[in-house]
């Protein structure tokens, strides 16, 4: 989500960091800051909001000759997007970047503090260069400063760190969150990701977890848990925009195998051993609720419609769930007893936005789930749980519906917890199987494989009809949105149960249905349903992990232990598929024809 960037040797460092953060400023920029240690001397620059604001302020800094620079743009996790949150993260004589996030902070803070230490900031990073600086102070040399340092730490990072106690030398460590080496020469590179430093360097070595070292003039030692190590380099790519796509043909094809990994940066700090806690929700917000009202655009709206079964069902909280665009002039009824929520990626749709500003003027409080921080929507809501998506490119979306249903999942437990309406063995089973989400969203090569094959079976025909019962309805409704804005197939989602209610009159061979058949929830009932089109002809794609003979086509999932798990699984089933289809027909799969990413008109 944030960049890092870091530079050792003698040319213009303000200019290099600046332009390696402008290739990484696509996954958030809420506030960017640089800082340079040349001839034994520190200065730095810290600016809120985009990159150029940053530049701007350094303007008329330059830093030729030797010394070390480091740099980071964020998108805020702990604190806001302030100026005095925004990294590099300062002590007496050293400063620090970090990217992911440092779990047991707050318990180091409090040891840092009763030994006098003040801290400025709100972040988890600031305890770091603390840690570092008492360590300096009790006497160790400073790369064991620096190695005691880490080993205090607990949770994900990617570390730069530059002292006046070692000038010329940036100390890194990496467990978690990405980060490289590369080189041109005697110059010594660091980057989140490649994109910054291609065109510069030109090899790389790409840390692994638990790596760490230093780097001085004509030196660079790296470490692992068993001893030092050495250095295998790599060249680097030449062509950035490939690099962004790290490899994958489509942003969106990126953002569907990232899925395992984010979804492991929405439950960071959040999901603990025996409970959920979200340290940003004032419990205040609770009190005097009686029901939830969601409210969205879109996939968002089916991450809601995902939520409100688990909502009811779970933390026995009544919850309705409206298309935002239609509450907005329904003229609904509003009680204060009702919790409003509202679910945006970009933080930017009009039409929830004003949804917002209407349940605020009736008098409601209000929660966001968002991916952007520092969005209009989060501005205006009382409380925000951001969904740590990163920045999702494709217009297509798939990593933020991930992670806005894994908000919504964790939420449903935290208030279950609260309200003691969910059994302590309930819990824990949850628990546990949240935590095997990040293995549920793994894409297998076989599977994408597969879903290549396929694709050309379902070029043409009538149309689709995804379908599924309780939760796999919305997941099938958001498989058809999918299919439908980057194939322009025609393609719709229905609840399985209300398919000879009607649309079952259009089975035949040339009706394609893309049945959602989970093991753990109501298999019998969608079973039958299938059977029913079956009968008429219609051709059936079944995703389950049971063998169902009467499919023509069959993807076995392998999940069936948890509805969840189950969900998140076929999710990424139905994600391939869309886009397998729509690189066969030729389509761009980034930008399909009359959409946009953030929707900010009526
Ligand atoms: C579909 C898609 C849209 C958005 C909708 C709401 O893939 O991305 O349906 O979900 O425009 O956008 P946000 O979530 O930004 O409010």
């Amino acid at each position: 989500m944030c960049g890092i960037v870091g530079y050792l040797g003698p040319k213009e460092k303000k200019s290099i960091l600046l332009d390696g953060l402008q290739e990484l400023e696509y996954r958030g920029y809420d506030s960017a800051g640089i800082a340079v240690i040349s001839q034994g001397k520190l200065q730095h620059f810290k600016a809120v909001g985009k990159l150029e604001n940053l530049r701007k302020k350094a303007a008329d800094f330059h830093s030729d000759g030797p010394g070390a620079a480091i740099g980071h743009t964020r998108w805020a996790t702990h604190g806001k997007p302030t100026e005095l949150n925004a990294h590099p993260h300062m002590g007496a004589f050293s400063y620090v970047v970090h990217n992911g996030i440092i779990e047991n902070y707050q318990e180091l803070k409090k040891e840092l503090e009763s030994e006098g230490v003040r801290f400025v900031s709100q972040t988890d990073t600031e305890t770091i260069v603390h840690l570092f600086e008492r360590n300096i102070q009790k006497g160790l040399e400073p790369f064991e400063a620096f190695k005691e340092t880490i080993r205090r730490l607990e949770g994900a990072y990617a570390i730069l760190l530059i002292s006046e106690a070692a000038p010329e030398t940036i100390f890194f460590a990496k467990n978690g969150s990405p980060l490289l080496i590369a080189f041109d020469g005697d110059e010594v590179y660091f980057a989140s990701s490649d994109t910054a430093v291609i065109g510069k360097a030109k090899e790389a070595y790409y840390l692994e977890d638990g790596e760490y070292g230093y780097a001085k003039p004509g030196e660079v030692k790296l470490f692992g848990p068993e001893g030092e190590k050495e250095l295998h380099t790599q060249p680097l790519p030449s062509d950035k925009a490939m690099a962004q796509k790290e490899g994958y043909r489509f942003f969106m094809e990126k953002e569907i195998y990232e899925q395992s990994t984010v979804i492991g940066d929405t439950m960071l700090g959040r999901v603990l051993e025996d409970r959920v806690e979200f340290e940003e929700l004032d419990p205040s917000l609770f009190e005097g609720i009686r029901s939830i009202k969601i409210c969205a655009c879109g996939t968002s709206y089916h991450a809601g419609l995902t939520g409100a079964y688990l909502l009811e069902r779970l933390a026995k909280i009544p919850c309705q769930v409206e298309i935002a665009s239609e509450f907005r002039y329904k003229e609904p009824l509003l009680t204060p007893d009702t919790l409003f929520i509202v679910i945006s990626q970009s933080g930017e749709t009009a039409d929830t936005l004003e949804a917002l500003k209407m349940a605020k003027r009736a008098g409601l409080k209000s929660l966001s789930i968002c991916n952007v921080d520092n969005s209009s929507i989060v501005r205006e809501s009382d409380a925000t749980i951001l969904t740590r998506a990163g920045i999702e490119k494709g217009v297509a979306s798939t990593k933020a519906f991930a992670t806005q249903v894994m908000v919504l999942w964790m939420l449903t437990l935290y208030l279950g917890q609260k309200h003691r309406t969910l059994a302590p063995e309930t819990l824990a089973k949850e628990l546990d199987a949240m935590r095997h989400t990040p293995r549920a969203l793994l894409v297998e090569e076989k599977l994408h494989e597969k879903l290549h094959r396929l694709s050309k079976r379902y070029l043409h025909g009538h149309g689709f009809f995804f379908i599924g019962r309780d939760l796999f309805f919305p997941l099938a409704l958001e498989g058809a949105l999918k299919l439908k804005e980057i194939s322009y197939l025609h393609a719709e989602g229905y609840p399985a149960g209300e398919m000879k209610h009607g649309p079952i009159a259009l089975a035949d061979a040339e009706l394609f249905t893309i049945a959602l058949m989970p093991k753990t929830l109501l298999y019998d009932k969608i079973k039958s349903n299938v059977e029913e089109l079956s009968a008429r002809d219609a051709t059936i794609l079944a995703i389950s992990p049971e063998e169902f003979e009467l499919a023509d086509d069959f993807v076995r999932t392998k999940n069936g232990d948890h509805p969840m798990l189950e969900f998140f699984e076929m999710m990424v089933v139905t994600q391939l598929l869309a886009l397998e289809i729509s690189i066969r027909l030729g389509n761009d799969v980034d930008m399909p024809r009359n959409l946009a990413k953030s929707v900010t008109v009526e």
